[in-house]
């Protein structure tokens, strides 16, 4: 029985955090065992934002790989490679563009709300235009069946299935139409603010912060708002520390902080320093191996050059059935 083919890819953009860990990480984790998986690091959707500061993306990219490998997922079990490393994604994503309206690019709401949104970034670039379109690419190239994706990317799915149904008509039918998962687990973690953990709010706790750094973390969390004193009694349910400590912590002691906030007999401060020993008891095992991993030269790229080979036959294949569908082939 052959295994379904999952792909998932993620920009460069730093240190994975609590968010990346519970929202995909353990998914990548679980889907490596069922799956024929392909994991990437998409350097070239990195490019499309930030093409105005390019310096740290080599770096992201190592260090990115390096927390998957720290997290536990298999190189001999996932395919793992760098998208531009495989730079017929390009070529596909120019055919792609072939039978893509502008109409359908333009209505894509990720568009039109990160242009808005994104101040401090020049987003009026092909490139940044054309991204739905490269992540279609990135999917169909590998012969992706299941995409695990956020709500957020469901629109970029449902896109690149128009577009290939579209270009299935047109050349024959060559590419698969992907599935998208959405992952039901942990899909929000909050951050120190209560707000959506990201690095771009301020508010993130990384998988590889010491100790003492988690500690300062925690301890400055907000928790509700209404609960000035000890004295007062809580409300767990809006608590982003108790939101966290679910992930982590055992149930029953869960269970007795939530009583125990509800009735103001224990104190945020209790809770918060329980949290960090949790927290830290919790990462250990992944910062021992990160750290590890961190210390021995060139690991990073040797998994990728690796993933690179491996993903090249499935590409080759593909892409020389499209040329020739195409007539852009050397012909019979
Ligand atoms: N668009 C995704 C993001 O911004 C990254 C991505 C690129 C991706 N190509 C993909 C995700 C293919 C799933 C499948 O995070």
């Amino acid at each position: 029985m052959t295994k379904k083919r999952v792909l998932t890819g993620y920009r460069p953009t730093g240190h994975a955090h609590l968010g990346h860990w519970f929202g995909n990480m353990l998914n990548m984790l679980e889907m490596q065992e069922d799956y024929e998986a392909f994991y990437f690091v998409a350097d070239w959707h990195a490019l499309t934002s930030d093409w105005q500061d390019t310096h740290a993306i080599r770096q992201y990219t190592e260090e990115m790989v390096l927390d998957w490998l720290a997290a536990g997922i298999d190189p001999a079990k996932a395919t793992i490679y760098r998208q531009s490393d495989v730079p017929e994604v390009a070529e596909l994503t120019m055919y792609l563009s072939m039978v893509t309206p502008m109409s359908w690019l333009e209505r894509v709401p990720s568009y039109k709300e990160q242009r808005e949104q994104i101040g401090e970034k020049d987003l009026g670039n092909v490139g940044f235009f054309l991204y739905p379109l490269l992540q279609g690419a990135d999917i169909t190239i590998v012969r992706g069946d299941v995409v695990p994706v956020g709500e957020d990317q469901l629109p970029h799915l449902e896109l690149t299935r128009e577009v290939v149904r579209r270009f299935n008509n047109q050349y024959g039918e060559l590419l698969p139409e992907p599935a998208a998962l959405i992952a039901e687990k942990g899909a929000r973690v909050p951050g120190t603010d209560g707000r959506k953990m990201s690095k771009s709010y301020g508010n993130a706790i990384f998988l590889s912060d010491s100790e003492d750094e988690t500690s300062a973390k925690v301890m400055g969390m907000i928790t509700d708002p209404a609960r000035k004193l000890k004295s007062d009694p809580g409300n767990p349910d809006i608590c982003p520390l108790q939101e966290i400590h679910k992930l982590v912590g055992d149930p029953s002691e869960i269970a007795e902080w939530d009583r125990c906030c509800r009735v103001a007999e224990c104190g945020c401060v209790a809770h918060k320093r329980k949290l960090v020993e949790d927290l830290n008891g919790y990462l250990a095992p992944f910062r021992e191996r990160r750290a590890a991993l961190a210390v021995e030269p060139g690991v990073a790229w040797e998994v990728l050059a690796e993933g690179a080979a491996r993903v090249r036959p499935v590409v080759e294949e593909l892409m020389r059935d499209v040329r020739r569908a195409m007539h852009v082939d050397a012909g019979a």
